[in-house]
């Protein structure tokens, strides 16, 4: 029998902490990854901008990869664009959205943290799941591109810089009422491959939020299939900025095949020219 294909889609490599948790939950997929890396991060992009080029992009993709599923693996872009992205492609479409609910079944003192991009902390979506879920609850939040930036300096193998960390645990630990705070949304998906430091930093042991279980299990459900022993198998990822600098990241997780998106409108996606690793 055919496999079914998923398309993983993120800003950068954020996407590869939800693409770690479809591989853990054993679901019977081949992966194919594309990477906006040449418009990274989103969290400081325009609404508009963002609600014009991630569709137009993720079409692109749908015809040229033919998924069976698109998961965009980007709080970022879900909370502007999936109602887009559903409208523009044939195939369904799984969003990462901030695990507010989650966070506020888990709470006990009713004090959460929400850690996101700037975009998605300031975003009405932000507040829906807010009202609808968290209502009664004190919720502190902080948006910070430069953990997005640490991230993927992480992934390219370099250094994570403290600073952003120690910015975004004052930021939740220090504010009125964060004496109280014992969960934390990771409400971007750049952030559980942080998940250690921001743990390290953090004054005391709190629960660490993020979606990419629930995701896991919603990509299988959504195509009808169950854990397989075969289990899930990485393939191709596509950049359209410098895929080259994280590609080891990549690699390291077994995908096999690089590719250039080329530059809207059509975002052509052409093979890696040679010598893809240098
Ligand atoms: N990984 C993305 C998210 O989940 C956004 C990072 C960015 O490009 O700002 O929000």
């Amino acid at each position: 029998m055919t496999r079914k294909r998923a398309l993983v889609f993120d800003s950068g490599v954020g996407g590869l902490s939800v693409l770690d948790a479809i591989v853990a939950s054993g679901a019977p997929l081949d992966l194919d990854y594309a990477a906006d890396d040449l418009w990274l991060p989103y969290g400081d992009k325009g609404d508009a901008a963002l609600r014009a080029r991630v569709p137009a992009l993720i079409a692109a993709l749908v015809q040229e990869w033919a998924p069976d599923v698109v998961v965009i693996a980007c709080n970022t872009a879900s909370t502007i664009a999936l109602d887009a992205v559903r409208a523009a492609v044939a195939v369904p479409v799984v969003g990462v959205v901030p695990p507010i609910k989650p966070a506020a079944a888990r709470t006990r003192s009713g004090v959460i943290g929400v850690l996101a991009t700037p975009a998605t902390v300031a975003r009405p979506y932000t507040d829906d799941l807010i009202a609808r879920f968290a209502a009664d609850m004190q919720v502190i939040r902080f948006g910070s591109t430069a953990l997005v930036a640490a991230a993927e300096a992480r992934l390219a193998g370099g250094d994570v810089d403290g600073a952003a960390v120690r910015e975004a645990i004052a930021a939740l630990f220090d504010a009125p009422g964060g004496d109280r705070l014992d969960v934390v949304a990771l409400a971007c998906t750049h952030f559980p491959l942080l998940a250690d430091d921001l743990a390290a930093a953090a004054p005391r042991a709190v629960a660490w939020l993020d979606s990419g279980a629930a995701i896991a299990a919603r990509v299988m459900d959504v195509l009808g299939l169950a854990p397989d022993a075969r289990g899930a198998r990485p393939r191709r990822a596509g950049f359209t900025g410098d895929g080259a600098r994280v590609w080891e990241a990549f690699a390291g997780r077994g995908f096999t095949a690089r590719a250039v998106i080329g530059p809207a409108p059509g975002f052509a996606v052409a093979p890696a020219p040679a010598q893809p690793f240098g």
